[in-house]
């Protein structure tokens, strides 16, 4: 009897051991080694025919750096080199440049200033931007030649078309204000300018994807779940990032892009879930 005791107390230590062990690994694999494979994920999204004149455009948009976290200048390095590999036409940056602290986003903005494009190089803020200090971030990208919109449009061309490109403020920080940036048009909105919409959270998108205008949101906040489970997907979702959590979605006529984001948040580990540039092509004719 004692023996058959000491046997199942032996195998029970032996598998919490291994259990431990292989905790242990996966979450040394997901901070050394998967949080740092910085992937290129390059997608098609379709267009309808009245926004047939984008077809082509290309656009890299990455989110969620969070550099006051852990403050990797070569990890930022290597994803300013990798967009601008790309050549694309434009580029957006999609919020959550820090997490608590502001004062990192000095050193960010250096790095992110090395960035240029054709039609240019815009920002939303994040929810923890306007947590941390929207206008000190703010400065700091406009400094670094980054064009930051906050309920604002600009209006750009490709190719000799016009279109609107809108970045609202954070839904999460109740900053976000889709009629200021684009008012109803008295035309047929037929008629208006296609519109891209940068906006952080992603689940604005449930507000706004009926606008005939729009062509396409982008956004990133969810880092895709950071930690998924295989086959399950994401294990933990953040408020305004719960419908769309990562790549591309339809509603209506309109689509939008989730990135799964550079950085991470506590605990700095990404598994099933790699960090991502996106560049996303235009096409009429998928
Ligand atoms: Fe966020």
């Amino acid at each position: 009897m004692l023996g058959k005791m000491k046997l199942f107390t032996r195998r029970a230590a032996l598998g919490t051991g291994l259990l431990g062990a292989a905790g242990t690994g996966s979450l040394a694999y997901g901070n050394l080694i998967e949080r740092h494979q910085l992937t290129v994920e390059k997608v098609n999204c379709p267009l309808k025919p009245t926004h047939a004149q984008l077809d082509g455009l290309r656009i890299a948009m990455v989110a969620d750096f969070h550099f006051d976290e852990l403050q990797e200048g070569e990890l930022i390095d290597r994803c300013v080199k990798m967009i601008k590999a790309q050549k694309p036409d434009l580029i957006i940056l999609c919020g959550d440049y820090v997490s608590h602290d502001s004062e990192p986003i000095e050193p960010l903005a250096q790095h992110l200033s090395q960035l240029s494009a054709p039609l240019g190089v815009f920002a939303v803020l994040g929810n923890h931007d306007h947590w941390s200090g929207a206008g000190h971030i703010t400065r700091q990208l406009t400094a670094a030649g980054v064009e930051v919109l906050r309920n604002q449009t600009t209006t750009l061309s490709y190719r000799h078309s016009p279109f609107q490109l809108a970045g609202l403020g954070s839904a999460w920080a109740g900053a976000a204000d889709y009629q200021h940036a684009l008012p109803s048009s008295p035309k047929s909105p037929a008629n208006s300018p296609p519109v891209i919409l940068a906006v952080h959270e992603p689940d604005y998108f449930d507000r706004i994807c009926n606008d005939p205008r729009l062509v396409l949101q982008v956004s990133g906040h969810t880092h895709g779940g950071q930690v998924c489970a295989p086959f399950l997907g994401a294990i933990r979702l953040p408020s305004w990032g719960k419908n769309y959590v990562s790549g591309l979605y339809r509603r209506q006529d309109s689509h939008i892009y989730v990135t799964r984001g550079v950085g991470t948040l506590f605990p700095h580990v990404r598994f099933c879930c790699p960090p991502e540039i996106s560049l996303i092509t235009l096409s009429a004719n998928v």
